[in-house]
């Protein structure tokens, strides 16, 4: 197969998108893929001819949330991960919030944040932009002096703003590869949550894989998990979000369809944890594409 891997992008994602691509783009050629990497400085997608796939590592806005996939779907080449649609639903967390309410999967109550003036839920609550990764404009508020300025960051992001209740409990993310749900990763971050700070900075988050959970606890979040992902129609791989609360109860937060993929990334870290090295999740991801 010969591969393109497209990377960088436009978005606030463009720094982690390039460290995912250059990652990937070295597994398969370790692999003895034949593979030219483009970082895409603009909206217009050049693919040389003769390229069998696209491995998307563009995450964020135009990569991530359905805008690439239908360009390439119109253009008839293949590409990673999930579909143009189920790609699109993902990205927009209030639309994923609605699909999960609608078919019973758990996520935290919500409402759309529409003025700086009116607290959108009881507090305390996440503000985020609908559609933007990272954590980019996340921010906790717990007294309703906070909220104008958090309102403030997410709307310089999208303007589509989501507020979800605040869950107190242990974050996890849950790797799901084809049809396998991988191990699932606990985060810790040392200080606050886990922001973009404490998600790039080495060291600034411990990971425990897999996460110390009962037998009961780690099926109940990675059943809902599963759920999400199903319900947005995902495919091939994706990592989902999800916090368990005091009770061990699973609350979905949202489902990555293009996670990052460096080595030190979570999805590669619960590869990893199921015996599955960088190189071969990175030729699985292709292959189960392919297909
Ligand atoms: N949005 C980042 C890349 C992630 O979910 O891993
Ligand atoms: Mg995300």
């Amino acid at each position: 197969l010969r591969v393109v891997v497209l990377e960088g992008g436009l978005s606030q994602e463009r720094a982690v998108s390039l460290q995912s691509g250059r990652a990937v783009t070295a597994a398969l050629r370790q692999l003895g893929y034949p593979v030219e990497e483009i970082d895409l400085k603009e909206a217009e997608v050049l693919i040389p001819d003769g390229t069998d796939i696209v491995f998307l590592c563009l995450h964020g806005t135009f990569g991530e949330d359905g805008q690439v996939q239908r360009l390439l779907l119109r253009r008839g080449i293949p590409f990673t991960g999930s579909g143009a649609e189920a790609s699109e639903r993902a990205f927009d967390k209030s639309w994923s919030k609605e699909v999960f309410q609608k078919v019973g999967v758990p996520t935290p109550n919500w409402a759309l944040a529409r003025s700086a003036d009116q607290l959108p839920l009881p507090l305390p609550f996440v503000i985020k932009p609908a559609r933007q990764g990272s954590s980019f404009g996340v921010s906790r508020v717990f007294q309703k002096e906070e909220y104008p300025e958090a309102y403030a960051k997410a709307q310089a992001e999208d303007h589509l703003v989501v507020a979800e209740s605040y869950i107190e409990g242990r974050e996890l993310t849950v790797g799901i590869l084809g049809d396998e749900l991988l191990p699932i990763v606990e985060i810790r971050p040392k200080t606050g949550f886990y922001d973009y700070r404490n998600k790039y900075t080495a060291g600034a988050s411990d990971y425990l894989c897999p996460a110390p959970l009962s037998p009961g606890q780690a099926r109940a979040a990675a059943e809902a998990a599963l759920a999400g992902y199903r319900a947005l129609g995902c495919t091939v791989y994706g990592r989902v979000d999800v916090f368990l609360d005091a009770d061990g109860k699973p609350w979905v937060l949202e489902v990555n369809t293009i996670p990052g993929m460096t080595e030190t990334s979570l999805l590669p870290k619960a590869a990893q944890a199921a015996g599955i090295a960088f190189p071969q999740l990175c030729e699985r991801v292709l292959r189960l594409s392919w297909l």
